[in-house]
């Protein structure tokens, strides 16, 4: 079914055909020149020294893990309440996740447990901050320094969110974002890795083009030489087309965080109105940029028939994100009880640069309308 009103829907306009035309007649559509500029402005951006960009945050976050040395057996730290690709990129290591539970107000990693969980096996600890709402950044480094753990931070949906004074994927070891579809800017498919370690950095661009130098590092070099792998890399490239769509994109950055920040204060008052749904919690110190506008479903209400009906009445929503300990592919025996929870619970709501405040008001009498008829 077409949604009249869909959960998300990204921004693009003439710029990106301009970059696209520009990346087009110069014949070098690989990685190239425009990666190059992507990553640079996006390094500028975060205020870190290097900026490598990939295929997907999913292969950020593989190419994290290896960079720091994850290996089959270790244990790493991962934050129950996601897209399960957090896990996954463990998995892709021969390593262990441990799941770790989130606070129920927050959606983010609780760091007060975190310690429970840490042994001798465990050598990472990747927070997520959750639809772009930074995690407790300064009591998990506490916490990993105080373990000589690595953090690695999943901000697939967090670029331009900040904790404190500091961009969310810049306070860890390293930072991974994604430019899917549906995160605050969008390249289609699309990941980054954000770093301020030198060797990380150089380690995760080599594993990024298949373990070699490359291309266009090598078509500047000015005498012939044969490429050499020296490990086992991945195919992890970005191509410079998809690099000129992120470059005229991370151009629309501030202004979407923007005008989705004043999106989700309407969405706030309008759920003021509605009995049974919960707005998303805030925390101090935070800047959070709603790549998705989750509220909570009282549990007298079922959220799935909530979603069915709402597609019926043409308002797309979604569930948040996933519980990972219950996902068969883990064969988990970690319990995270606010995840289980928040995972049944959470709804997200229509946000997008180009929703209108008339939107919010007509998807906000549907949801009206059914709290009534399923409470
Ligand atoms: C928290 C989180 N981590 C990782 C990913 C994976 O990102 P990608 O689709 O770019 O691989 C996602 C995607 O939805 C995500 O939400």
């Amino acid at each position: 079914m077409i949604a009249k009103l869909p959960l998300a829907k990204p921004y693009f306009d003439l710029e990106e055909l301009e970059e696209i035309k520009k990346v087009l007649d110069s014949c070098w559509v690989t990685q190239g020149p425009e990666v190059k500029e992507l990553e640079d402005k996006t390094a500028n951006h975060l205020g870190v020294k290097y900026a490598i960009a990939v295929t997907n945050c999913t292969a950020a976050l593989h190419l994290a893990l290896l960079s720091i040395g994850i290996k089959k057996g270790d244990e790493v730290l991962v934050a129950d309440f996601t897209f399960p690709a957090t896990g996954h990129s463990v998995l892709y290591c021969g390593a262990i996740p441990v799941f770790a539970d989130v606070n129920l107000r927050t959606y983010n990693i609780d760091p007060g447990p975190i310690e429970e969980k840490i042994t001798d096996k465990t050598k990472a600890i990747i927070p997520v901050h959750t639809f772009g709402h930074p995690a407790e950044m300064d009591k998990i480094m506490k916490i990993a320094e105080y373990y000589d753990l690595k953090v690695i931070e999943d901000a697939a949906c967090a670029l331009g969110a900040k904790y404190k004074d500091k961009y969310a994927g810049t306070i860890g070891d390293i930072g991974c974002f994604s430019f899917h579809a549906r995160k605050g800017i969008t390249t289609g498919e699309g990941g980054m890795v954000a770093t301020n370690n030198e060797n990380l950095a150089k380690k995760i661009k080599h594993l990024s083009v298949f373990g070699m130098t490359s291309a266009w590092d090598r078509e500047k070099n000015d005498r012939f030489v044969v490429p050499e792998f020296n490990e086992v890399g991945y195919n992890y490239k970005m191509s410079d087309i998809t690099a000129a769509v992120g470059v005229a994109q991370l151009r629309k950055l501030d202004k979407i965080i923007e005008k989705k920040r004043e999106l989700a204060k309407y969405w706030d008052e309008k759920l003021q109105e509605i009995e049974f749904i919960e707005p998303p919690y805030v925390s101090e110190h935070t800047e959070h940029i709603y790549q998705s506008y989750v509220a909570l479903v009282n549990k007298r209400i079922n959220r799935d028939k909530m979603i069915d009906r709402l597609m019926k009445n043409g308002i797309q929503t979604q569930i948040g994100a996933y519980a990972s300990h219950i996902q068969p592919v883990y064969n988990s025996k970690d319990k995270c009880p606010n995840s289980l929870e928040i995972f049944s619970r959470s709804l997200a709501l229509p946000i997008y640069y180009m929703l209108r405040e008339e939107d919010i008001d007509m998807a906000g009498t549907s949801l009206k309308r059914v709290v009534k008829e399923l409470k």
